[in-house]
């Protein structure tokens, strides 16, 4: 019997239903206490492969594994009861063919309790979306600025911003919304573009740095919050410092430790009372 309820949780129909209604708000999570800080005020949390860069420090997303992200994934299911719950895919779990994608997410899913996957890649992973869910997987297409191409793209840089690109990327989102995806990521493209996709698509567009007229907004949580060092990217915006509080906390944690005043008596076992 599964351990993971779905009962009260936002579903990925009620998200579809929000289109034209109401603005998704999402974030990403990989652990446990932020997965509890943002539950009750989003829609949506998505366990980015983001945290390949945030979490562990390595240069692109490309070398997180799908064991990693589906511990990741778990102990976020584990710590929300409200909030829908995506993970990423990693990249090689997904691109040979529809049938290395489906056992990649089924096994991601049946792992982490998540309620769907998301995927980088144009129209050529159209086909990989419908065989997923046509098999009961939703699928959230990402295209535009895709990281798991920093390689063929040279950097990761906004997109669309000609023509010929911006034409392609329309085609992207068009194939992904035949092939039954439930939302689609757009990722550092034009504003025009954003909204373009928005207007032409009848599912959600959700947007990290692709207009305001998308149906919904994701962000890394860590660079809202101040937690991702000075630079944080041009499309986010830093909402707190919480990283200002956090070193004021250890900086008084540890002067406290050296001055001997922490611990104190009621932080000790079996002292007498005098
Ligand atoms: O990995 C990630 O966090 C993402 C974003 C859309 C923020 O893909």
């Amino acid at each position: 019997m599964s351990v993971h309820t779905h009962a009260k949780r936002i579903s990925v129909p009620q998200l579809m239903a929000y289109k034209g209604q109401k603005k998704i708000a999402a974030l990403t999570a990989y652990s446990a206490p932020f997965a509890r800080l943002l539950d009750e005020a989003l829609d949506m949390i998505l366990v980015g492969d983001s945290t390949a860069m945030v979490g562990y420090g390595l240069p692109d997303t490309l070398s997180i594994t799908p064991e990693q992200m589906a511990a990741h994934a778990a102990a976020v299911v584990r710590s929300t009861q409200h909030v829908c719950v995506i993970v990423d895919m990693p990249f090689g779990s997904y691109q040979q063919s529809p049938q290395q994608a489906f056992a990649s997410a089924a096994a991601m899913l049946a792992a982490s309790g998540a309620d769907g996957v998301k995927l980088e890649g144009g129209a050529v992973l159209a086909e990989t979306t419908r065989f997923l869910v046509e098999r009961g997987i939703p699928v959230l297409a990402h295209v535009g600025l895709m990281p798991q191409y920093v390689n063929t793209m040279g950097g990761f840089k906004a997109q669309g911003m000609n023509d010929e690109s911006a034409e392609r990327i329309v085609r992207d989102a068009i194939a992904h919304e035949e092939a039954g995806a439930f939302g689609v990521v757009l990722e550092g493209v034009a504003e025009a573009l954003g909204r373009r996709i928005t207007e032409t698509v009848s599912i959600p567009t959700i947007g990290i740095g692709a207009s305001p007229a998308c149906d919904g907004q994701i962000l890394v949580t860590e660079d809202i919050l101040g937690l991702s060092g000075d630079r944080i990217p041009k499309f986010a915006r830093r909402f707190a410092d919480a990283g200002a509080v956090i070193r004021e906390a250890v900086g008084a944690y540890a002067s406290e430790v050296r001055a001997g005043t922490f611990p104190a008596e009621e932080h000790c076992f079996g002292v007498k009372k005098r």
